[in-house]
Parts: structure tokens; C-alpha cells; sequence
């Protein structure tokens, strides 16, 4: 079971003090099984990964450019976040999607570098609101996974997060029937795709201490990617515990 923050574009240097508290409640969680990711701001990875060190959390990135290095103004690369320590990034987050104008073939070439830099990719996908009530959720999902997983990619250092849109920071979740309807059928995506090597599946949206154990409870959940929830140690420790 693996539960992730990703704090977007939250905290500062005066977030170090949350961090400890997270710090010294992981090993309620990690002695548990449950594997711990917080994915910071950029400014704050190398922070985190010398606070980290006495523990079992791992840092990662929010997003890299596909290129190791070269003239990206304002981007960072999966070697610059590995150089720093962190271990996995998370590609494709619907806000980069929309905000940035992510591809699936961007997330695609995202993945990949992360893998060349030695991280493990937690890679995003989702439906809005308009496609699930359109009845297509399934083929858009479908459509971003057979874009955003080239060839070449390692099943063993690749996560899939599913992530409604419309339940990303709304308080809104998809029923617990719906949320095992698309694990089911990412699993089965998966599996086809790569047969040997199981991957993870995270569920995305609106996770909550109050609403985490009977998500994470569901077939095919294999840990979430929190947001809001993953900026309070107690909150995120809360969900941890829930596994
Ligand atoms: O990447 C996780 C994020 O999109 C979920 O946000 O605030 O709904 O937990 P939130």
C-alpha cells in the first residue's frame, strides 16, 4: 500500500516544521507496510530529503521535462530531482494537463525520463466531469494510458494514479462501485500490458481521513495520491493508518 502527497503549489521553508511532525509519525504507518511519498514544491525536495534521512519517507517531484538538461528555462529535469534525492515523480497531474497543455505523448516522454534518472514514475490519469457523464470515462482513461505509457517503460519503477478530475479538491468522490469499475479496469490494461510485472494503483480525489479506509478497502486500490489532506501531518498520517 503506498499513500502520497502531493502538496502542489503549497509550503515554504516554514514547512519544515510540518514535515517533522510527519516525520516523527511515520513509523506508525511504515511499521505497518504502508509505504509514505511526499511530493513538495521543487524548492523544498532538498529540504525534505536531508529532514528524511532518519525515515522511511520518500521525497518526490511534482513534474520534470523529458530533456536531462539543456535551455528549458524555469524547468527541472528527473536527474536534477534524483541529484537531490528524491526518488519518484509524479507525470501527467491533470492540473499540468490542463494548466500546461500536457499531452499524453509529453506525459509519455515524462515517464520515461523519469525511469532514465532512476525514479519511479507515478503517472496521472482521469476523466472530467463532462466526460464521465457522457459515459466515456473508460475510453479517456483508456485513451491516456495506451498514450502516457510508451514502450520502453519498466513496469517495476511505474505507479498509475487515477485521479476523477472532478473529485480533485471538490470533497467529491465517485462511489466506492465506480471507483472498483475503473481499478478494474485499469488493472486490466495493465496486466495486458505488462503480463510478469504487477503495477500499482493509486486512487486520487478528494481523499480523506474520514473517507480513506473504506476507498483504500476497495479491489484494486493499491494506495492514494492525496493532496489537500497531505499538507497535515495528522491528516495525511490519518489516511496512512486507514490502509
Ligand atoms: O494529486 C492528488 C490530488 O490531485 C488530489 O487532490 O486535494 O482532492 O486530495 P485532493
Amino acid at each position: 500500500m503506498l499513500i502520497a502527497g502531493n502538496w502542489k503549489m503549497n509550503g515554504d521553508p516554514s514547512s519544515m516544521d510540518e514535515f517533522g511532525r510527519m516525520i516523527a509519525r511515520a513509523p506508525e504507518a511504515t511499521a505497518r507496510g504502508v509505504d509514505l511519498i511526499v511530493c513538495p514544491p521543487a524548492i523544498l525536495i532538498a529540504k525534505f530529503v536531508d529532514r528524511a534521512t532518519v525515515s522511511k519517507i520518500g521525497i518526490g517531484g511534482q513534474d520534470c521535462h523529458a530533456e536531462p538538461k539543456g535551455a528549458h528555462t524555469g524547468d527541472i529535469s528527473a536527474e536534477m530531482l534524483a541529484a537531490c534525492g528524491a526518488t519518484a515523480v509524479i507525470v501527467g497531474h491533470s492540473e499540468r494537463r490542463t494548466d500546461h497543455g500536457e499531452t499524453d505523448e509529453m506525459v509519455g516522454k515524462k515517464a520515461l525520463a523519469a525511469q532514465r534518472a532512476g525514479l519511479t514514475a507515478i503517472v496521472c490519469v482521469g476523466e472530467t466531469e463532462a466526460e464521465r457523464d457522457a459515459g466515456e470515462a473508460e475510453a479517456v482513461v483508456g485513451r491516456q494510458l495506451a498514450g502516457s505509457l510508451p514502450e520502453g517503460l519498466d513496469p517495476a519503477r511505474l505507479v498509475v494514479a487515477y485521479e476523477p478530475v472532478w473529485a480533485i479538491g471538490t470533497g467529491r468522490t465517485p462511489s466506492l462501485d465506480d471507483i472498483a469499475a475503473m481499478h478494474a479496469f485499469i488493472r486490466a490494461t495493465l496486466t495486458a500490458r505488462f503480463p510478469e510485472t504487477p503495477v500499482q494503483i493509486l486512487y486520487g480525489g478528494s481523499v480523506k481521513p474520514s473517507n480513506a479506509a473504506e476507498i483504500l478497502a476497495v479491489e484494486n486500490v493499491d494506495g492514494a495520491l492525496v493532496g489537500g489532506a497531505s499538507l497535515k501531518a495528522d491528516d495525511y498520517l490519518g489516511i496512512a493508518l486507514a490502509a
